[in-house]
């Protein structure tokens, strides 16, 4: 299996928090893999640290075999690396469409903004929005829709950039139960449509068993355990690690 991300002895600390010690994970091209573990365990750190949001103090992240731990979070998402969910970037005053439109990075320049938008942009536009199940939706504007609503316009904002990888911050978060099995279905569809490798901090464990085909689990900074969904399950560190947390 080709490896699209490893992350290798990576650390990272605020002040005198050890946030990420040591961490070496590795994920197969094509794959979902899920980040589960208590709050204040790391994960978002380690997020950030990938998608180059702050320095690491050491070790090394590579994304198809280039370090990424010296480049900007623009150079990385260039190379198809991008973030979703973490927090809401949709201009609610804006249509679906014109959000759409203006996630799309074209040349990169500044002057793209007052560009004219070629067609095939907005068909393509029009074209994940029906993916994600906006299209009926697509000359409303973003503020109007549900919050879920507006997490599927988020991944849609993300997909319009054509992402090797997405890496998903609890997606399901805060989304009514109803309709997190909606955002699971377009994920395992984003997944198998376009290919796109998928790497996803979920709290619930029901969707993260059900989405994930490998698990990993930290505590304090740390892996503390990895594997398939039903291992993960069963491990009596993981198990620990959340009663542990909860009392
Ligand atoms: N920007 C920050 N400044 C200082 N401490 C932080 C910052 N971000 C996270 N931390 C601390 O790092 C630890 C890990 O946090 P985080 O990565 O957010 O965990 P998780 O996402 O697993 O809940 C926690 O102790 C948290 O308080
Ligand atoms: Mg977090």
């Amino acid at each position: 299996m080709t490896k699209i991300l490893e992350v290798t002895d990576v650390s990272k600390a605020y002040g005198g928090v050890k946030a990420n010690e040591d961490i070496s994970l590795s994920i197969d091209q094509g794959s979902i893999v899920g980040l589960i573990g208590p709050n204040g365990s790391g994960k978002t750190t380690l997020f950030n640290s990938i998608v180059g949001a702050h320095p690491i103090d050491k070790g090394s992240i590579k994304f198809n075999n280039e370090e990424l731990s010296t480049l900007t979070v623009d150079q990385i998402s260039r190379r198809g690396l991008l973030r979703t969910f973490q927090q809401t970037k949709i201009y609610g005053q804006m249509t679906c469409m014109m959000n759409m439109k203006i996630s799309k990075k074209l040349t990169g320049k500044f002057s793209d903004m007052f560009q004219t938008i070629p067609k095939e942009v907005e068909e393509e536009a029009e074209q994940i929005l029906s993916f994600v199940g906006l299209y009926q939706k697509r000359n409303l504007r973003a503020g109007e829709l549900s919050f879920g609503q507006q997490k599927l316009l988020e991944l849609a904002m993300a997909l319009i950039n054509a992402p090797k990888m997405l890496i998903l911050d609890e997606p399901t978060a805060g989304i009514n139960p109803t309709l997190i099995n909606g955002i699971v279905d377009r994920l395992i569809k984003v997944n198998k449509k376009y290919n796109i490798t998928l790497f996803v901090i979920e709290h619930n464990m029901r969707v993260i068993m059900n989405l994930a085909q490998k698990i990993y689990c930290m505590a304090y900074g740390r892996i503390l355990a990895e594997g398939k969904p039903e291992e993960i399950k069963n491990d009596k560190k993981v198990i620990d690690a959340y009663l542990g947390a909860a009392h």
